[in-house]
């Protein structure tokens, strides 16, 4: 597989890191916090030969330029830049985990048109609680003091089964952990505490969804996700028992299977 390194210049002055590859109808993957487009790897190796494969880095990570702070909504502009300019005469399957998912609905709301499918992965609909957003805002102050691992390294465990942490996936996530930029880990907190609450909007999205959730998920657990999945008007909902948060990395084969087999079914 040859991965295709895509640098945009969006209307706001930022530049848009996008790895592509493959040809086909197009998925655009949208990554969790606070990782990158390698999040994907699998899923863009098993995907290439049917499908055209964008993954998107979110401002500040990866190759994505950070210029100031922003709102979730402007992730969505981004993704829509990206679409127009990479796949334009084509509605998308947009897939997005954690992170990716809120702003993936934030894409529903400002570009439904532009959808094919929705998979909204290891995420969940609601706002931050006050005590969740003031979390966020303390962990975005102390990682611009002390660095993004001495503040973060608590949470790798969390991302992941506990199998999962010891194993070559935990290797790689503390990597990508590693290599995030305060500042962008700082941004993306400061989003993703004032993101709107999408509960009520659930039962008008029409777009086909796909949700996906792990067994052992801590952070967006297993049970949660099927009360708010059921509200959806057109969902499938896929469990993985042994995965955790980052179900598409700790459990791939499982993850790329069900993605395939609801793509394919919402493919012309
Ligand atoms: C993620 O995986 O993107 C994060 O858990 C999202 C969050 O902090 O709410």
């Amino acid at each position: 597989m040859k991965l295709h390194e895509i640098s945009l210049i969006a209307d706001a002055g930022n530049t848009i890191s996008v790895k592509s590859c493959g040809r086909g109808s197009t998925i655009v993957f949208l990554h969790g916090f606070p990782l990158d487009h390698r999040m994907w790897l699998s899923q863009l190796i098993e995907l290439s030969d049917r499908f055209y494969c964008m993954a998107i880095e979110v401002r500040g990570f990866g190759e994505s330029s950070l210029d100031g702070e922003y709102q979730l909504q402007d992730l969505a502009d981004d993704v829509e830049q990206v679409r127009r300019q990479l796949s334009p005469d084509r509605s998308v399957h947009l897939v997005g985990l954690s992170m990716g998912g809120y702003v993936a609905f934030e894409y529903w709301r400002k570009y439904r048109q532009n959808l094919a499918t929705l998979t909204l992965a290891n995420t969940k609909p609601e706002a931050d609680s006050q005590d969740a957003k003031v979390q966020r805002l303390q962990m975005a102050e102390r990682v611009k003091r002390e660095g993004v691992w001495p503040a973060l390294q608590s949470m790798v465990s969390r991302l992941m089964a506990p199998e999962a942490v010891e194993s070559s996936v935990g290797q790689r996530v503390a990597e990508m952990v590693q290599s995030a930029n305060p500042s962008a880990v700082a941004a993306a907190q400061t989003a993703m505490a004032s993101r709107q609450d999408f509960c009520q909007q659930l039962p008008l999205i029409r777009t086909p969804c796909l949700v996906m959730a792990g067994g052992h998920d801590v952070i967006t657990p297993a049970d949660a996700t099927e009360q708010w999945a059921a509200k959806l008007p057109n969902h499938k909902l896929r469990i993985i028992p042994s995965a955790g948060h980052l179900s598409p990395m700790e459990s791939p084969e499982q993850f790329t299977a069900s993605l395939v087999e609801f793509l394919i079914s919402h493919t012309p």
